[in-house]
């Protein structure tokens, strides 16, 4: 299968057409950007590690019964997904207090989150992000209350089976960021990445940062970071 149209490209992958209408290829590109574009970089081959890292977790996803996008990994950087309509959310689940929950609520980061929390953010980079409740939701007709129900209980359920996961590879899931699309039958399935760019991933015992939060906060080690994790999740 070959690229024929570019049909969008965002901060970290482009997304190309292919000869099937059902079907879209994704290339994860080395680029880097936080705070809402304001600062920008690169990571070298952080392209072929989110590409990796994402497909390898939703491969385990769909084997714990969360239908994916994914389709074919056809290179180090491209992947064959289903063509969805994206819904407009930024779905984040936290189990440990780090960044803006941290901010907003003042708790310190590495706080631990007596029960997990769900947050929704309406997708708008000219709005940066601003963050909604059911509420916000169901008024803007941003998404149903079937499809919500649907999109929380997979959300709960990616934490559950990603953080057992990822425990026994020393990596503490403090929280992450996840996108869901629309199939045109109107299914609700699981999209966009989960790599070290949607996720802070520390390392259990000495709570190393080993995610983007190394460059959105020029800790250093950056390429170190997503080397580590691809290594402890794919073995190289
Ligand atoms: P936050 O603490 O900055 O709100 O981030 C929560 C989680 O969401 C964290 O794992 C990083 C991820 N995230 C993204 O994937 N994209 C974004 O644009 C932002 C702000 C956060």
């Amino acid at each position: 299968m070959k690229k024929i149209d570019l049909l969008y490209e965002g901060k970290a992958k482009k997304v190309y057409t292919t000869e099937d209408p059902n079907l879209l290829i994704v290339d994860y590109k080395d680029d880097a950007t936080a705070f809402n574009g304001e600062k920008k970089g690169t990571i070298h081959n952080k392209g072929i590690i989110n590409n990796r890292v994402t497909n390898h977790l939703m491969k385990l996803l769909e084997k714990e019964g969360i239908p994916t996008h994914l389709v074919e990994e056809i290179s180090d950087r491209e992947t064959i997904v289903k063509k969805v309509t994206i819904v407009p959310l930024e779905v984040i689940v936290r189990n440990i207090a780090a960044g803006s929950l941290s901010k907003r609520l003042g708790l310190p980061e590495g706080t631990k989150l007596d029960s997990t929390v769900l947050e929704y953010c309406y997708k708008d980079d000219a709005l940066g992000d601003p963050m909604v409740n059911n509420y916000h939701i169901f008024a803007l007709h941003l998404a149903t209350q079937e499809e919500l129900d649907t999109i929380a209980d997979y959300a709960f359920r990616v934490n559950q089976f990603l953080s057992d996961y990822l425990k026994d590879l020393n990596i503490e899931l403090i929280d992450f960021k996840i996108e869901f699309g629309r199939t045109p039958d109107g299914k609700i399935i699981l999209a966009d990445e989960i790599s070290p760019d949607t996720c802070r991933f520390w390392d259990s015992k000495t709570h190393e940062k080993l995610d983007k939060d190394r460059f959105r906060r020029d800790l250093g080690h950056v390429e170190d970071a997503y080397q580590e994790i691809m290594k402890r999740l794919l073995g190289e």
